[in-house]
């Protein structure tokens, strides 16, 4: 067999069809998320950063919502689908027709063992591009347990793979265990996959078989090994966490290997896709969520949860506030404790430090949300903004009945409800007027001290 040559198209095969018994779950499986993102996005995401010409996603069990997810990663997946599921051999197949004309090398990789390097994709295809018919991603784990078995020659070339259930003692004290990715080329696989045979314990199309029938052939197979960790398959509840563990580990040392200051990195928790600039600082118990963008020398102080949202440069955010979607906090802007912001844009300099709620407003350059400010946006029905203009003040405790529209340079006094829009350099006051009745406190003790007495006497 020839070499088909180091620049030979990469295609990518995602088996996500499979029915996640253990996972307890009405949810398919590879809709279950890690950081933020889908188990079929994590695997979908590395298989793009291999480069890959074409990517097809078998789906089977919930195929419409598993779809749906593969296609919001990248539009133009090339999905086919699997029903009944007959094994990893026959889930292959039936993403052949998805990949006629295609004549490459192809890498399949589960949805539910979604860590795989892009590197270690590469280098699964780099072997058989080098020469090998198959080529298997293995690895040594702690516990072999049910894995499919390696079993190699002297030389390391591998002879076969047998499944756990059909390994015999000395095949089951192998260490070398099949991580499940295998590659090979387009054309082969047009030819292997139609002749596989079900004839093993489950019954099953095994996709593994393929390396007894390249041998058959009289082509040499090979192994491409990676770390344990790359191939933890997430089967249960107890998986996902570890897989969590393990994706968090990599994700906070890239944003620290980037240049942020993780005070306490074990405790921060990053989504996949946080992009997190220089110099910036997270303080202990950040969670970052989904969407979040922090431009460089920002700093989230403890306990704050981000979501959705943007941090322009030499912003400072918390302790304890909540970013929600569509909160952007301009350059150098402040939000302080107990504040959450969710669609409102903050402009530069703009200060929100305590105890507030700024929701679909824009806070003006420079303006001061004092204590206690509330924008009032909802009524029941629909959302209406709040537009607070440059240099504003809004004194503490202040209700901003939206829709309504504060000035540039206005004041607002405390405790007011502000129902009408504040002209520019106006000062608004929407509260009742204060009264004072000079010695009735004294009065007033007076008469309650002697109810007190007629009753008690
Ligand atoms: C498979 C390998 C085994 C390897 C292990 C690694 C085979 C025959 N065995 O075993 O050597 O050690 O993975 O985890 O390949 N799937 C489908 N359609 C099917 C069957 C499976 O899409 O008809 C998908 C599943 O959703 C899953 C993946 O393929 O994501 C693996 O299937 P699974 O049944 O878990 O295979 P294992 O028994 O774990
Ligand atoms: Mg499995």
């Amino acid at each position: 067999m020839n070499a088909t040559g180091p620049e030979s198209p990469l295609g990518v095969v995602i088996l996500a069809a499979g029915a996640g018994t253990r996972m307890r779950s009405t949810r398919p499986k590879p809709l279950h998320e890690v950081a933020g993102a889908t188990l079929i996005a994590h695997a979908m995401n590395g298989a793009d950063a291999a480069g890959p010409e074409r990517v097809v996603v078998v789906t089977g069990h919930g195929a419409e919502a598993v779809a749906q997810a593969a296609r919001a990663v990248r539009p133009d997946v090339a999905l086919a689908h699997q029903s009944p599921q007959r094994g990893t051999g026959d889930a292959v197949r039936c993403a052949l027709p998805a990949l006629e004309g295609f004549a490459g090398v192809i890498v399949v990789l589960y949805a539910d063992t979604p860590f795989v390097r892009p590197e270690t994709i590469r280098r699964a295809a780099a072997a058989v591009e080098a020469g090998a018919a198959a080529a298997v991603l293995g690895f040594e784990p702690a516990e072999p347990g049910g894995y499919g078995r390696l079993i190699t020659d002297d030389e390391g070339a591998l002879l076969r793979i047998v499944e756990a259930a059909d390994a015999d003692d000395a095949e089951r004290a192998a260490r070398l265990c099949n991580s499940g990715v295998m590659a090979f080329r387009a054309e082969d696989a047009r030819r292997w996959l139609p002749a596989l045979s079900a004839d093993n314990a489950k019954g099953e199309f095994y996709l593994t078989e393929i390396v007894a029938m390249a041998r058959a052939e009289g082509h040499a197979c090979a192994v491409a090994r990676c770390a344990e960790e790359e191939t933890l398959g997430v089967n249960t509840r107890a998986d996902l966490a570890r897989a969590e563990a393990v994706m968090q580990a990599r994700l906070r040392a890239r944003a620290m290997a980037e240049g942020a200051t993780l005070v306490a990195p074990e405790t921060v928790f990053l989504s996949m896709d946080a992009r997190i600039g220089r110099d910036v600082v997270l303080g202990p118990q950040v969670v970052v969520g989904p969407g979040v963008t922090i431009e460089d020398d920002v700093v989230v102080e403890a306990f704050c949860h981000l979501e959705g949202c943007t941090l322009r440069s030499g912003a400072r955010v918390g302790p304890f506030a909540r970013l929600r979607p569509g909160a952007e906090i301009g350059p150098g802007a402040r939000v302080g404790n107990f504040v959450e912001v969710k669609n409102a844009t903050l402009a530069e300099g703009a200060k929100v430090n305590h105890l507030s709620y700024v929701g679909d407003a824009g806070v003006g350059p420079g303006a001061n949300l004092g204590a206690g400010t509330i924008t009032c946006n909802y009524d029941g029905f629909a959302k209406h903004r709040t537009e607070i203009g440059a240099g504003a003040f809004i004194g503490s405790n202040t209700a901003l009945v939206a829709p309504v529209r504060v000035g540039d340079s206005a004041y607002v006094g405390s405790g007011s409800v502000v129902t009408d829009d504040v002209p520019e350099d106006a000062l608004a006051l929407g509260r009742g007027r204060q009264v004072n009745k000079p010695g009735m406190a004294a009065r007033l003790r007076a008469r309650l001290a002697s109810l007190r007495r007629d009753r008690s006497g």
